[in-house]
């Protein structure tokens, strides 16, 4: 076997303070499919929500805890800035806008960040989202085939300075938009931004540890001062779905991320099979990183590790997906447990507060 290579996101956890109040947020307003209610397999009195665009494949998986008395935290170095979500074009995204507007939401954006176009917004226990569009990709300003060679300056019209915020902030849909329309419906995760105190460090890391390929180098759009970088599994041609995993370089700053609610617990890896994974597990150890033993999620496994600047991260195999224990008509029906919890269930069942119906 070469060298080992993520083919992108498997998932992202996050933390939640009311379970109903995120499944309303996700489900309903975001048209996200619950394909999975569970428990926190480490603290069983606490919901699992899966979330997924409905295929329930990696790339596409947003996961919950449940933890009512979290105090919120706050983002930082060595935790995720935010979570953008892909969405196919320009017109969709006027779309978005104009649904989480009338909800109340505060948007602002589109902001032209060359790559992509980007909302953003905050769900309900303030976890930073962004919805952006798939187009027109990394190779706007470089080669396809030359990603991430060249230090790119934003040209000014895309900084603060050169920006128009009147026109951006009144561009919307005219239209209310009552439905997630299958043309909106949101594709899985387009990127993960996170913050790091060690450019170099960070990067020798995803790129040795994980595999990933640095495909852009540039600075930070709204002050056009901060370096800004993203990896993502690229082979040469073209970047991966689900893959891209950007760094704003805080370089030596104190100003850690607290966790809690509102912020991203941990950003899962794929594997892509249990032979995979085991193969994993030697290839980190053997770079001197410290790996729980895989564990048995039940939808795959799990092995998780930190990165230099703290981040928690996890392989997770692809396998064996959701429908392991329910149809995939039926995912996110019911409450499901593992075998070994199933026997606590009457406690269980007591224990967490019913999703309100809505
Ligand atoms: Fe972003
Ligand atoms: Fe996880």
């Amino acid at each position: 076997m070469g060298p080992l290579s993520t083919r992108g996101f498997h998932h992202i956890t996050m933390v939640s303070t009311d379970a109903s109040r995120t499944l309303a947020f996700y489900q309903d307003l975001l048209g996200l499919a619950l394909v999975k209610k569970t428990v926190n397999f480490d603290d069983p009195g606490a919901y699992h929500l899966y979330f997924s665009d409905r295929s329930g494949e990696p790339g596409t998986i947003l996961t919950f805890f449940e933890w009512p008395r979290s105090r919120r935290g706050s983002w930082g170095v060595g935790g995720v800035h935010h979570l953008a979500l892909g969405t196919s074009d320009e017109k969709t995204q006027l779309l978005w806008k104009r649904r989480l507007t009338d909800a109340g939401v505060h948007v602002s954006g589109p902001l032209d960040r060359g790559y992509f176009k980007s909302l953003y917004f905050t769900d309900p226990d303030g976890q930073i989202l962004e919805i952006a569009t798939r187009g027109p990709g990394y190779a706007v300003d470089e080669p396809a085939d030359a990603l991430g060679t060249a230090l790119v300056s934003p040209p000014a019209e895309r900084l603060p300075e050169g920006r128009d915020e009147g026109a951006i902030e009144a561009l919307t849909h005219p239209d209310p938009v009552p439905e997630v329309t299958e043309e909106m419906r949101l594709d899985g995760i387009h990127h993960i931004s996170a913050l790091t105190d060690d450019l170099t460090q960070a990067g020798e890391f995803l790129e040795g540890a994980l595999g990933l390929s640095l495909v852009k180098r540039t600075f930070n759009q709204d002050d056009g001062k901060t370096k800004h970088y993203f990896w993502a599994r690229y082979d040469g041609r073209e970047v991966a779905p689900h893959s891209a995993f950007t760094l704003f370089d805080w370089a030596g700053s104190t100003h850690c991320a607290r966790p809690g609610a509102g912020q991203t617990h941990h950003i899962a890896f794929r594997a892509r099979d249990d032979e995979e994974q085991e193969a994993w597990r030697d290839h980190l150890l053997g770079l001197g990183i410290d790996v729980t033993p895989v564990l048995d999620r039940t939808y795959f496994r799990s092995l998780y590790f930190r990165a230099p600047d703290g981040l928690l991260m996890e392989i997770a195999s692809d396998g064996p997906g959701f429908a392991v224990d329910e149809a995939p008509s039926e995912l996110g029906r019911s409450l499901k447990l593992p075998d070994w919890l199933e026997e606590k269930r009457p406690q269980i069942e007591r224990t967490l507060v019913p999703l309100a119906a809505r």
